[in-house]
This record gives structure tokens, sequence and C-alpha cells, in this order.
């Protein structure tokens, strides 16, 4: 087999929280399939680092007083102490906040440049002058311009009500309690437009994503013009100064995933290994896990950035999906949020493993964990399946050892290592459930041996001596054999295993090979079974976590991704009277399609237009929209009336009701159009 060459990396944690049961489902999917990587002998390395920079630990850091670097610093031995404790092993782990990859940052941006993709423009923020500061939303805090309850979110008040941080009545930042104020600064962007052909073709014809994703991107990002890409903040920002800005800093989620490579040359400076043959040699593979969230990063700006600056291009970007617990999102209240560490405190990290090995396949489906489940799964299959092998046999072959030839089995282990090869081409692919189903469907026939042949009827017959060391050294076969399958999942059963037959597994290959004439050591417990008390305890500890500020992750990443500016409701806020339900009806809002549109030409603004509701049924409207649209394209469009407004007796004739619009009027007027299928004269509900 063909030795290959394969770099991945996990998503770069954000150094603003701990590590919970959500981010392990990534991590132990990367750690699962690198394990296997290596087992099979390829050059397989494992790289990730914490992302450090940004808004949050800024502000953090002054709240706590800190320098940010005493925080990231802190975090980050907190982050790998979790990590250690799943048995989740990187080749590297460093940090965004690096000389290295403020160097890669720098070269990538130099490319950029010189590649005459980066625009600039303005931005309105609001700013806290005590603290000279931006503020994002949650840092704001007033009383709700809708109900008056005090001290509401800059966004969001308990009434129900959202809004934007500049329609609150007293706002004050909650970091100094100052009035914030409107400013203005120049921002960097990177036009991604100028890559929409490369990003169609990557996306679509690659084979480095999942068809579900390219769809997602295709229907998405890439049927319309690719937005710019916001790339700078101004300070003070805790990240890295550009160096042709002075005053300005590359926003987080540009030299985060610049981390990657980072990453990389720490460890190729620290073993000697050649950075080259990693990020710039076709032959290496370079594989990205990452959760649906932040799909969109990895697989448009990312390969982007990557193709003009002369890197490798990912061979593979695997999205997963979102952790639930019991059926719902993750939650304090219900105790589901759990962090790695308390987890580790009460639960074996086998059975995490494992269970997450037996959910996850190659697609972007969100997975459940449900603590029943778990229990019983983990119970079923590991220690009733897998563990019970050896503690039925190993103890009477304690003196003997293993055969000195391998018995007849009916060809039991040559069908297992049969299975082998599909099971490697599962792992391979990603599908860890196939995998994991694949491996007990061995453990059931294994079982059933055992069963058939039941060693322990066999131990005080002298007789049978030869027979009963027969039966165990197939069953320690057996079981041997799942261990390697099942090594880069469990990897202490794996050691444990290797330990009792005095063996070493050093290859995947070693699995299709049976193992004779060994000792075998006194059989010790292996594993345990999955206790209700275990679980109880880390709901418990999940109750009583602060988890508040991770639960806006995934919300901010999608926020980020947008980036849609709170402009037009600080122009027009929302109506804070609610109407019934009577009310609106009261509108007859209908579909009506132009027919004709012609200038009015003693009126500057309006256009005159006949409306159809199909049918018969015509009105003559005036409607404000000279400005912004040609009577010519027009005719034959649908639109939106409003059919039971009172008609108006204007200068130039009848107006017999009104076509809605959004935006502020003269030539920023957009009317709505209804989506494919809809008929002159239909009702909106
Ligand atoms: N810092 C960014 C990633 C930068 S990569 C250049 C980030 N960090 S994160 O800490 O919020 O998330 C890290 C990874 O964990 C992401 O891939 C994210 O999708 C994943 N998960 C976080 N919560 C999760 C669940 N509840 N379920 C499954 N995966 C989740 O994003
Ligand atoms: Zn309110």
């Amino acid at each position: 087999m063909k030795k290959r060459k394969i770099l991945v990396t996990s998503a770069l944690p954000y150094a603003n929280g701990h590590i919970h049961i959500g981010h392990l489902v990534e991590y132990l999917q990367t750690d699962i399939w690198v394990r296997f990587q290596k087992l099979r002998g390829h050059d397989c390395r494992y790289f990730c680092a914490d992302d450090t920079h940004g808004t949050a630990i800024m502000l953090r850091a002054k709240k706590e007083g800190k320098t940010e670097t005493e925080i990231i610093n802190t975090m980050q031995k907190s982050h790998e102490k979790d990590f250690a404790a799943l048995e989740i092993a990187f080749d590297h782990y460093g940090s965004t906040n690096s000389e290295e990859n403020r160097q890669i940052c720098g070269e990538i941006w130099a490319a950029v440049r010189k590649s005459g993709i980066i625009a600039e423009r303005d931005v309105e923020q609001l700013y806290d002058d005590q603290a000279n500061t931006f503020l994002p939303d949650r840092f704001v805090r007033g009383t709700c311009p809708k109900c008056g309850k005090k001290d509401q979110y800059g966004d969001n008040c308990e009434c129900g009500a959202t809004y934007s941080p500049t329609d609150l009545i007293d706002p004050v930042s909650t970091i100094t309690g100052a009035t914030p104020v409107l400013r203005i600064a120049r921002h960097l962007f990177v036009e991604l437009e100028k890559e929409h052909k490369f990003l169609n073709d990557w996306t679509a014809n690659s084979g480095s994503l999942q068809p579900e994703v390219s769809n997602y991107l295709a229907g998405q990002f890439l049927n319309e013009p690719l937005r710019p890409w916001d790339v700078s903040r101004p300070a003070p920002y805790f990240g890295f100064e550009i160096p042709d800005s002075p005053g300005n800093y590359w926003y987080v989620w540009f030299d985060a995933p610049i981390g990657y490579i980072a990453s990389t040359l720490d460890w190729c400076k620290k073993t000697g290994s050649d950075f080259n043959s990693w990020w710039r040699d076709p032959n290496a593979e370079i594989h990205h896990f990452i959760g649906k969230d932040i799909a969109y990063f990895h697989t448009l700006f990312w390969p982007a950035l990557l193709k003009i600056s002369g890197f490798n291009l990912p061979t593979r970007v695997h999205v997963h999906g979102f952790l639930t617990v019991n059926g719902e999102k993750m939650s304090k209240r219900n105790g589901t949020f759990i962090l790695a560490a308390d987890y580790a405190k009460h639960l074996s990290p086998s059975y995490l493993r494992y269970y997450y090995a037996s959910k996850l396949s190659n697609r972007n489906e969100d997975i459940d964990l449900n603590l029943d489940e778990f229990e019983n799964k983990v119970n079923s299959d590991l220690i009733g399946k897998v563990v019970n092998l050896a503690s039925r046999t190993a103890k009477f072959v304690e003196k003997t050892g293993l055969s000195q030839s391998y018995p007849n089995d009916n060809g039991l282990f040559q069908k297992a290592a049969e299975t082998g090869v599909e099971i490697a081409d599962a792992y391979d692919q990603a599908d860890l459930a196939r995998a994991m189903r694949l491996i007990m469907e061995c453990a059931d026939r294994a079982n059933k041996f055992i069963d058939d042949h039941a060693p322990w009827t066999l131990k005080n017959d002298a007789a049978k001596r030869q027979l009963l060391q027969e039966i165990c050294t197939i069953g320690l076969n057996l079981f041997r054999q799942l261990t390697i399958y099942l090594a880069p999942v469990l990897p202490t059963l794996a050691k444990q295993t290797e330990e009792l037959l005095h063996d070493t597994f050093t290859h995947w290959d070693n699995s299709s090979q049976p193992l004779v004439g060994t000792p075998v050591a006194p059989f010790t417990h292996m594993m345990t079974r999955v206790s209700k008390e275990g679980i109880k305890a880390i709901i418990e500890c999940s109750k009583e976590t602060d988890a508040a500020d991770h639960a806006d992750d995934a919300n901010a990443a999608i926020q980020d991704q947008w980036n849609d500016s709170a402009e037009s409701l600080e122009a027009e806020p929302l109506t804070a009277e609610k109407i019934s339900i009577d009310d609106f009806v009261k509108v007859d809002l209908r579909v009506a399609r132009i027919l004709e549109a012609k200038e009015v030409p003693e009126a500057k603004k309006l256009l005159q237009l006949t409306l159809s509701f199909g049918g018969n049924e015509r009105r003559n409207v005036f409607a404000g929209i000279k400005a912004a649209y040609k009577p010519e394209d027009l005719v034959g469009r649908l639109v939106v009336c409003v059919a039971n407004l009172a008609p108006r007796q204007m200068k130039f004739g009848l107006s017999e009701g009104m076509i809605v619009a959004a935006g502020p009027g003269g030539s920023d007027v957009f009317l709505m159009s209804p989506d494919s299928g809809a008929k002159p004269g239909m009702r909106l509900h």
C-alpha cells in the first residue's frame, strides 16, 4: 500500500470558553480518524490550536483586570488538559497568537493585496469613549424602547422586542457605564466576487466537499454575487495589526484558519520536518474536520485565500452536524450543557468515544446523545460483547498461554479478517457508524462461538485441557482482532489487550495474522459498566456551570457570516404598538400583475400603473417609484398591492390602491416579488 502523507485539522476552539461535549463530537471524530490512518502506517499528522483573537477576549480581559495573554494562556492549558482527558492526541497544539501565525498571515496578506482584491469602505458602530473600544451588542444595556423596562440587552428585551442598540433609551456601555456614541471607521474588504468562478468550480468539482455541502453553497451563496468580506477591525482589537494599514487589525476569522498552517510550522521547526512538503506539495493531503456552522468560512474564504497565496487546497473538508442531548439543544437548565472536564471527572472517555463513533456517519446530520441509549449501548456492546470475550476466556489460559498453532475455528478468524477490509474502508471514508456496525457483527459471531463451546464447562475435565486451550486461543484471537479494529476508538482497551497477550499492535494488518504461543497475563478487569450515578453526576455539574458565554458561539458565527448592518432599523425602528390578527386581515393584500406602466409628465416621482388581479379586475395606481424603475422594466412583473385602500383623487387621476415596496425612498426603493408559482389575485395571509 502506498504510504500517504495526510495533514489533519479540527477547528480551532475559541479561547473564551471551555470545551464541552458538543465540541467533543468534532475532536473525537477527528482523533479517531487520525489514529486509524496512523495505524494503517500512513504519515498522518493532527494539528490544532487555540483561536485566541477578537473582541470577546479583549473585553473579558478588561472585565477581569487581566491581560489578554494571561487569559488565553490559562484557557489554553485548560483546553489541552480536557483534550488529554478524552484521549485526544494532537501532533501539535499551537495558538493563533504566535509569531509563526503573524508571519504566515503577513505572507498571505501580501499575496492577497498583490492580487488586487482588497477594497476600503466606511462602517458605523457603537463606541465606548471611556474604554476606547467599539461595542458588540451584548455589551450595551438600557431601557427597552418598546415596553420601558430598565436594564435590557442591546439587541433584545425580556418582553420579546428586538431592536438595534441605538434605539435603547439611556443606553450604557456595560464596560464603563458610559453612554456610547456612533463612530465611523474605515474597514478593508476582500472582494470575494473576483474568485467566484474558481469557487463555483472548486466547490462543485474538486471532490473535496460532501454533496449536501456543495448544494448548500450553490443554493445559498454562489447563486448571486459574493459579498465583500470585511477582514479588518479598527483599534483597539486583540489581534495582529495589519502591516500596511496601521491602526487596523485582521479580523479574527482571517487569522484563525491560517493558524492551521502556523501550527504545522511550529511542529516542523520542532521536529525538523519539511514545511513545504505539507503545505506546498500536491502529494500531501489536507483534511479539515469542522462543524456545519463554520462551513461557509472553510469552503469559500479559505480556499480563495489558499489559492491566491499558492498553498495546497484542502483535499477534503469533512463537515459534521450539531449535537443535541436527549433530542434538545444543549441547555444549562436541563443539565445537558456538559463540560468535557465534568464528563471526564465522572465517566470513562471510552464510553463517549465509542458512543459518538457509533453515531457519526460521514454526512452532516445532527447527532443526538440520548443518555439512556448511551448507557445501554456502551454496556451491551463494549462490556457485553467485546470485553466479555476476554473475561470469559483469559483466565483459563493464564498458565498455559495460547496454543502453539492456531486451531480450526471454522473460518471465523478469516471471515473477520475479510470484514476488516470493509471496516477499514468505512473508517477511511469517515463513516465511523458503519465501521462500528461491522465490528459488532464480528463480535456477535465471536460470542456465539464462545456460547456454543462454553469453556467454563471444560475447566475441570483433565481430558479436555487441550480443547480448553484451543477454544480460549480462538476466543482471545477474535477478541484481539476486535480490539485492533477498535484501537482508533478505544486506545486504552488496545493497550490493555497488548499487555494481556504480550503483544504489540504496530499496524492494522496485525488483525489478519492470528497470535499463537504467547503467554497470557493474569486477567484484570478492563472496563466497568456505565453507572447511572455517573450520568446523574455530570448532569448535576452542568447545572452548576456558568456556560452562558459559549451558548452564543454558534449564533455569533452565523451572524458574522451575513454581517447585516443595523442601519435600516436605526433609520426606522420597529413599531412598538401591537396589532391583533383582526387588524391585520383588514388589509387585503393581493398579488397583482403590472399590465401597463407609464410616466406622468407633471409628476417628478410617480409612475402610473395598470394592475391586474386576474380576470377583468383592474386597478389604476400611482406609485412613487420613478427614480428606481423604468416603466418598460415593470410591464409583466408581479407585485404586491393593498387592494382595499380607499381610493384617492389625485391631480392626475384616481389612485385605486397601493403597491408595497421596501427601502427609504428615492432611488432606494425595492418592489416585492412573490416566489414563482404565485398568481395574480392571490391573497397574502
Ligand atoms: N474558533 C472557531 C473555529 C475557527 S477554525 C479556523 C469556532 N470555535 S468553537 O469553539 O465555537 O467551535 C469549534 C468547533 O466545535 C466548530 O467546528 C464547531 O462547529 C464545533 N462545535 C461547537 N459546538 C458544537 C455542538 N454543539 N455540536 C457539534 N459541534 C459543535 O467555531
Ligand atoms: Zn421590553
